[in-house]
């Protein structure tokens, strides 16, 4: 038998492993056809990852679905054993979603598991090991990092944050963006010392003791408190504390989770591979007054983890991706000061990658557009990127400092005779067409985009757009071409980000670098 095991992949034997470990805690296997009513899907999109579902007409006439999710089908279809029983299902599945990098609908396999009925403390922290097992057999070093809703969503309440304010502000708790969060606070009419609470918010992270400590003294109401006293009842039940980090700035989608959050990262993944909690609300739109509780584990994240551990050993480097030109000499000038040069100038000769060991710091030569994508991907750990490009691009990273360099504005410009007519959709020429459109969308403003590469300030004058959106930094090549800012909306500079999963496992380093460059910045 043992030699028949042999011809299985890493993923199959990881597959088989976990398997039994499910079974042998009470989980049963979930089967799901590969297509589903759209109906359940419709009816329930503010709980799926993404809107999109590749829906399609079946022989007879039923609008069918490839399936984007396993948790609805498992929550309607579960057979709940009486009071006080759990109904308990494990899966093994490919899901069907969107993915924004490769503007494409990708296949995902996941495997994963749902508790769904009487779940107290007692079952929560049975998941949750079975999860630090998980992550286990995925091999190599592992973070499980936990939060609770009831924390976050308590404070926005006992702050009166205006619940039209809160994706915003949740963004940036979640990116632990506390330069934009302090500004969006202060914006929504919160005092200083509430918008200091709110971002002290994005350090509650780290040693779980440590962590609940400072959070027990934040606490300003009865949900805040709740979610303290479970995290540190869970924390208590739990003993692999070495794995187990509290984030309190982990939000995940609001209407999903109501409790119990929690992430996990494994070494050499460039994102979480296991991602799961408490969703209440879900499984309550087909069986009133239960809870649940599950996790999903991304096999394809780590079918790619094998490549990476091959290509890179090292553990310790910080990898960053410098901006090549102005800004990239700006900011190495900075890191140089606080003690993170290489001792030659990187100007004098055409190599991509400078290092220098002894500090601990390797530098990749980019294209400033391309700073967040290898920020995003775990090819660097962290970078340099102007706020424009980081916002069109929507990484998904951490924002950790605004360096201040590079400062300039995104705006809307137009001919300066230009009069607008509210009535008509809006011809707009630009080379950020994810931030054009947010902006007119918040503005509910119908426009036409024209995508275009460069010397975006042609448009207007040769008639091919209304306005432009584009950024000014001493408005010269306005002046020069005749043209006007109609109105300026978002302030730009050079933000410092890292890695999610990066920061799980280099936090140290990454708190240190961050600290230098906060410190040379002041100066
Ligand atoms: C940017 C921007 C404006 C100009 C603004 O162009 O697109 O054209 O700088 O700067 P100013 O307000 O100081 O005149 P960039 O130099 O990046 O070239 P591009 O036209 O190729 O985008």
């Amino acid at each position: 038998m043992m030699e028949e095991l042999s011809v299985l992949t890493n993923m199959e034997l990881l597959e088989l492993r976990l398997r039994g470990l499910y079974e042998k805690a009470g989980y049963s296997k979930y089967r799901m056809g590969r297509f589903e009513e759209y109906g359940l899907y419709g009816a329930n999109r503010r709980f799926l990852a993404s809107e999109q579902v590749i829906s399609f007409t079946d022989l007879d006439g039923r609008l069918l679905a490839l399936k984007p999710d396993v948790t609805l089908s498992i929550a309607k279809n579960a057979r709940i054993d009486g009071d006080g029983g759990c109904a308990r299902y494990y899966y093994c599945e490919n899901v069907y979603r969107p993915s924004q990098e490769s503007h494409t609908f990708r296949e995902i396999s996941q495997m994963g598991l749902e508790c769904i009925g009487s779940v107290d403390r007692a079952e929560c922290a049975k998941v949750l090991r079975l999860a630090l097992a998980t992550l286990e057999m995925c091999g190599g070093e592992a973070v499980l990092e936990i939060s609770h809703m009831g924390f976050v969503g308590g404070l926005l309440d006992a702050l009166a944050l205006p619940e039209g304010k809160r994706s915003a502000v949740i963004d940036c708790i979640r990116d632990k963006n506390s330069h934009e969060l302090r500004k969006k606070a202060l914006d929504a009419g919160m005092d200083e010392g509430g918008a200091d609470t709110l971002c002290a918010l994005t350090g509650l992270c780290g040693d779980a003791g440590e962590v609940l400590e400072k959070a027990e003294a934040m606490v300003r109401c009865d949900a805040m408190g709740e979610a303290v006293e479970a995290l540190k009842a869970l924390r208590g039940e739990l003993s692999e504390g070495a794995k187990l980090k509290i984030d309190l700035s982990l939000v995940n989608d609001i209407d999903y989770y109501n409790g119990l959050v929690f992430r996990g990262y494994v070494a050499g993944a460039p994102r979480a591979v296991l991602q799961g909690g408490r969703y209440d609300p879900l499984a309550q739109q087909f069986t009133p007054g239960v809870g649940a509780i599950g996790f999903a584990l991304y096999m394809d994240e780590l079918e790619r983890l094998e490549t990476v551990e091959a290509a890179s050993a090292e553990k310790t480097m910080l990898n960053v991706a410098l901006p090549k030109g102005r800004l990239g000499d700006k900011v190495y000038a900075l890191l140089s000061a606080a003690g993170y040069g290489c001792g030659t100038d990187y100007n004098d000769s055409r190599r991509l990658v400078v290092e220098n060991p002894e500090a601990g710091i390797r530098y990749f030569l980019v294209k400033p557009s391309d700073v967040a994508i290898y920020v995003e991907h775990g090819a660097a750990d962290i970078g340099i990127v102007g706020k424009d490009i980081l916002a069109e691009a929507k990484a998904d990273v951490y924002e950790l400092l605004d360096t201040g360099l590079g400062k300039c504005r995104m705006c809307v410009a137009a001919r300066n005779d230009f009069v607008d007519e509210p009535g008509r959709s809006l011809r707009v020429a630009t080379k950020f067409v994810n931030i054009a459109k947010a902006y007119y969308a918040s503005q509910g403003r119908d426009i036409d985009i024209i995508k275009l590469n460069g010397s975006i300030e042609l448009a207007p004058l040769l008639g091919l757009s209304d306005v432009i959106v584009d950024i000014v930094e001493t408005g010269t090549t306005l002046k020069e071409n005749d043209l006007k800012v109609v109105t300026e909306f978002m302030p730009i500079s050079a933000r410092f980000i890292a890695n999610k999963a990066s920061y799980q496992f280099k936090k140290a380093e990454i708190d240190a670098i961050t600290l230098c460059l906060s410190e040379v910045k002041e100066k």
